[in-house]
């Protein structure tokens, strides 16, 4: 499946975001934990080369939790500090201190020796659009969080939110641009929804979860839409719709599942016909919100502990 898609204004908020960089310590990353990989952007490295970072895997609550582990032991291997959070219901969020301090001690050590005590480490939260940055910062800073007002070098408009005595936040998150490298990270930023859905195929969408979830995750479809969602599997293999499978360049196990879903959930068009695009919604919807499971789409590289919980 060919996706495009044109983010305007990547050369400003590049700009906006290094001068945002310089006046704080510490990067704290959101990567969605569905699609880790996918959805970081590797421009935050170059940025940040010389501040501490936190990844934080948000939406934990979405993926599979050994899988998590695994990815935040990947992180940690890669020289990152690594929290799973779901900023949604405030899990993990009570992990984020230590993590923290652990990221910044070179900084807390450097500044004990020149006779600094007490300077809280300034941090700003980054990542793609839709991954929960406002949903973090507003449940992490919570209600008792005190906005600091406006200092001398602040780029105009941005507040410090003090969180406690070592940490003060930059309220306005930094929206990174996603990254742009193959069709697959497109396919996976758009099955986790952060790409515009109008320009896409959602049936080719569909099609691809199903594939996806087939080989990784065989128990879902069945499991939420019933076994004849497998009945369905040797039915296609044995009466295939070669002209409709081919015409949607996909095998047609994937698009005779679909048929079937729709048929269980009467999704039907005029004239008692599938509606397949509306099965295709109902799937994606059910997949994005949770409610097909916690399933990841990306995978740590091998080598790492952890996963996995199929
Ligand atoms: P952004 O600032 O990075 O653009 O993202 P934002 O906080 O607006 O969050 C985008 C969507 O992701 C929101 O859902 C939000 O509720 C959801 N979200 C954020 N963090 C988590 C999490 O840890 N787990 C889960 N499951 N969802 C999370 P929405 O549908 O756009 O809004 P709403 O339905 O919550 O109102």
């Amino acid at each position: 499946m060919n996706i495009q898609w044109y983010p305007g204004h990547m050369t400003k908020a590049k700009r906006a975001m290094k001068e945002d960089i310089k006046l704080i310590d510490l990067i704290i990353e959101l990567v969605d934990a569905r699609v880790p990989y996918s959805s970081r952007n590797p421009d935050i490295d170059e940025l940040g080369r010389q501040k501490a970072r936190l990844i934080l895997l948000n939406k934990a609550d979405l993926a599979g939790e050994s899988w998590n582990e695994a990815w935040v032991a990947y992180f940690k291997s890669q020289g990152f500090q690594a929290v799973k959070v779901d900023s949604r219901n405030r899990g993990g969020l009570k992990q984020i201190q230590a993590a923290v301090l652990e990221a910044c001690k070179e900084k807390i050590e450097r500044d004990k020796k020149r006779g600094i005590l007490n300077r809280p480490v300034r941090a700003m939260v980054v990542g793609i659009p839709n991954v929960g940055k406002s949903t973090f910062i507003n449940s992490y800073a919570g209600k008792a969080c005190a906005k600091t007002g406006n200092k001398p070098g602040v780029t105009k408009g941005n507040q410090w939110i003090r969180l406690n005595k070592t940490l003060e936040l930059l309220d306005t998150p930094g929206i990174l641009w996603p990254r742009f490298e193959n069709q697959e990270v497109g396919l996976h930023l758009a099955l986790i929804g952060s790409i515009n859905d109008d320009i896409l195929d959602k049936e080719e969408l569909a099609l691809e979860l199903i594939r996806f979830l087939r080989s990784h995750y065989p128990q879902v479809l069945p499991g939420r839409y019933g076994q004849e969602v497998e009945e369905a599997v040797g039915k296609a293999i044995q009466e295939p719709w070669p002209d409709m499978a081919a015409a949607l360049d996909h095998d047609h196990v994937s698009l005779g599942i679909l048929q079937e879903i729709a048929r269980i959930r009467g999704c039907l068009a005029k004239g008692n016909e599938y509606d397949l695009k509306k099965t295709a919604n109902l799937l994606l919807d059910d997949y994005r919100s949770g409610r097909l499971g916690r399933i990841t789409l990306e995978f740590p590289p091998e080598k790492v502990q952890g996963g996995p919980d199929r």
